[in-house]
């Protein structure tokens, strides 16, 4: 890994503001949906705070807690660090799949088709493509289930295979605030700060695991 003491100290701390920004961006974007939607008040409003809580908050902590620069449990054990990945993870998976339920029985009781918007069909990939990668996270915790594999492998696909499942889950968010019910609920220019927090966050997490996937295959040459 490339140690954070090797880097120019402003690369160091532009780093860490960046993830400084995503942890507090993420954490106002999820208030400003409970807000929005005011969970409990419909059926339909545990959707959008569902997905926000499980892909916003509990996905991008899942992932930034190994960011060298900006991880809020940077102290612990590497293998602490793990272990709450993935119950982060199991809480993110759950909250999406909670949250996919919700919205197909909404639209079935209101009698409305299903995936008709680029929201929706993207929407549904992500929610199958996180059951697929929770899934295929299980061989890194009983590496018996992939033999043949080395854990250094495993870990490098589920790495890339992971930023791709939070890429897709950050375009769902992203296409969700440009639904006619958000477009409806917000005024003005809040809808441009709400929709640069999925990216801000993107982006951040996409320079970590690159970042952290080229810095192991330097170490390689
Ligand atoms: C990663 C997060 C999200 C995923 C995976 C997701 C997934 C989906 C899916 C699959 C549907 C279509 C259900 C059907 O047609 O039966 C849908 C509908 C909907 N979602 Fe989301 N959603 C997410 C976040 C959000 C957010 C943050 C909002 C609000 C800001 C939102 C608002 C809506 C609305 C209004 C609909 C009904 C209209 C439509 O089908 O486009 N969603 N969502």
């Amino acid at each position: 890994m490339l140690l954070p003491e090797s880097e120019p100290r402003l690369y160091s701390l532009s780093r860490q503001l960046c993830g400084i920004s995503a942890h507090t961006l993420c954490v106002v974007f999820t208030g400003l949906m409970v807000a929005l939607a005011k969970p409990g008040s419909s059926l339909f409003s545990w959707h959008p705070f569902l997905m926000t809580l499980g892909f916003s908050f509990f996905m991008t902590e899942a992932i930034l807690l190994f960011s060298p620069h900006s991880s809020p449990v940077g102290k612990l054990k590497h293998q602490t660090k793990a272990r709450l990945h993935w119950i982060l993870q199991v809480l993110s998976s759950s909250c999406a799949v909670v949250g996919l339920v919700v919205i197909f029985y909404n639209k079935h009781l209101n009698g409305k088709p299903h995936f008709t918007t680029w929201h929706g069909l993207i929407g549904v990939l992500t929610v199958c493509v996180v059951v697929v990668q929770s899934v295929g996270a299980l061989p890194l915790l009983y590496h018996k289930l992939a033999k043949g594999w080395s854990l250094a492998k495993l870990k490098r696909y589920h790495a890339a295979s992971g930023l791709l499942t939070y890429l897709l889950g950050s375009i769902s968010l992203l296409l969700g605030t440009c639904s006619v019910w958000f477009m409806g609920s917000v005024s003005g220019y809040t809808w441009y700060f709400v929709a640069f927090c999925p990216m801000l966050a993107a982006l951040v997490v996409m320079s970590q695991v690159t970042n952290a996937y080229m810095a192991k295959k330097r170490l390689q040459y």
